[in-house]
């Protein structure tokens, strides 16, 4: 079939592979233009794609048939690729979608009402074409501009008092870093948990927003450094914007590679697993690879503040 690409849409990068120019251009076919045959050569025969590591499995005549309902419902559908990463047979993608909802969708008749959605797609080629996705996106985002869900003024609870309750918890202060192709990368971040001993498995909030993030999204593992009372002066570098954090930060590349901060309380290695699209943040969640403590008490943040723990007092239990 013969293809009429957008002569106004922008040109793949030079650094583009060649898996990577035609994911690029069967997208902006298929996403942009309807043409949905153009992911035949992309996406093979035996192709399946899932939403989350254990969505219900779809094929490549199903994806095909979710697009044209998605394009039926938002014909002017235009999908921006934000960031592509190749690492051997396999791609990652962040995306973002926008139009306009003037035909009928999940039910939902036309509201007229501009739809943005972003997310991130990961490809496993086998040889020339893609033998399975995994996407995520944040549904609610969608569900919310149809009006399905509603979690604007009315319904949603009054964001200080949300963040009133959020000062109530207490919290250490981290800095998640990366190492991003030689240049190390990081940010203070408090949303820090573990989910389990066995296997050891935390999770880390990033905000999309945060200049950290694209190198985060790329990389394969994450360092997360909790830091000691005495680094107030640190966590204040990482909270902020400077083009070079680590300029008069002493760290230590880990195991595998990513930056270590010295004198922090504890460190850890996480092998990124999961990639969360919720809210305006991104879930990382991952696998801990290496791990290390001191005997230093760690700094604490509570109600906007920063504490010293070694000062407070026991309580009997
Ligand atoms: C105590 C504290 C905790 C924070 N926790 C988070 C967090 O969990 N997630 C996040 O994305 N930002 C968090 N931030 C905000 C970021 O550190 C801040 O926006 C930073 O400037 C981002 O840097 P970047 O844009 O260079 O990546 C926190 C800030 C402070 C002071």
């Amino acid at each position: 079939m013969t293809r009429t690409l957008d002569p106004a849409a922008p040109a793949a990068p030079a650094t583009d592979s060649d898996r990577a120019a035609r994911l690029r251009a069967a997208w902006r076919a298929a996403w942009d233009q309807g043409d949905v045959d153009a992911l035949n050569g992309l996406l093979s025969p035996g192709y399946v794609r899932r939403r989350g590591p254990r969505g219900v499995p779809q094929s490549r005549d199903g994806f095909k048939d979710s697009i044209r309902a998605v394009r039926e419902a938002f014909p002017d559908l235009r999908t921006e690729i934000e960031d592509l990463v190749e690492d051997g047979d396999r791609l990652a993608i962040r995306w973002r979608s926008t139009g306009r909802h003037t035909g009928a969708f999940l039910g939902v008749p036309p509201t007229g009402r501009p739809v943005e959605v972003s997310g991130a797609t990961f490809a496993r080629f086998d040889g020339a074409a893609i033998a399975e996705e995994r996407v995520t996106f944040d549904s609610r985002q969608l569900l919310e501009a149809l009006g399905i869900i509603t979690t604007g003024p009315g319904a949603a609870v009054d964001p200080d008092l949300v963040r009133g309750v959020h000062r109530k918890f207490i919290t250490g202060v981290t800095v998640v870093t990366t190492d991003d192709d030689g240049t190390p990368r990081g940010l203070a971040v408090n949303a820090f948990a573990s989910i389990s001993l066995d296997p050891p498995m935390v999770l880390v909030c990033v905000q999309r927003g945060s200049s950290t993030h694209p190198a985060l999204h790329r990389a394969t593992h994450l360092g997360i450094s909790i830091l000691a009372a005495d680094q107030l002066d640190v966590a204040k570098v990482f909270a902020g914007k400077s083009e070079n954090k680590f300029a008069d930060i002493a760290w230590t590349p880990g195991e595998h590679g990513a930056p270590l901060l010295d004198g922090s309380s504890a460190q850890l290695e996480v092998e990124i697993g999961e990639r969360v699209e919720a809210g305006s943040h991104t879930v990382f969640t991952g696998r801990v690879v290496t791990a290390r403590h001191e005997e230093r008490a760690p700094l604490v943040y509570s109600g906007g503040g920063f504490f010293d723990i070694s000062r407070t007092a026991p309580l009997p239990w």
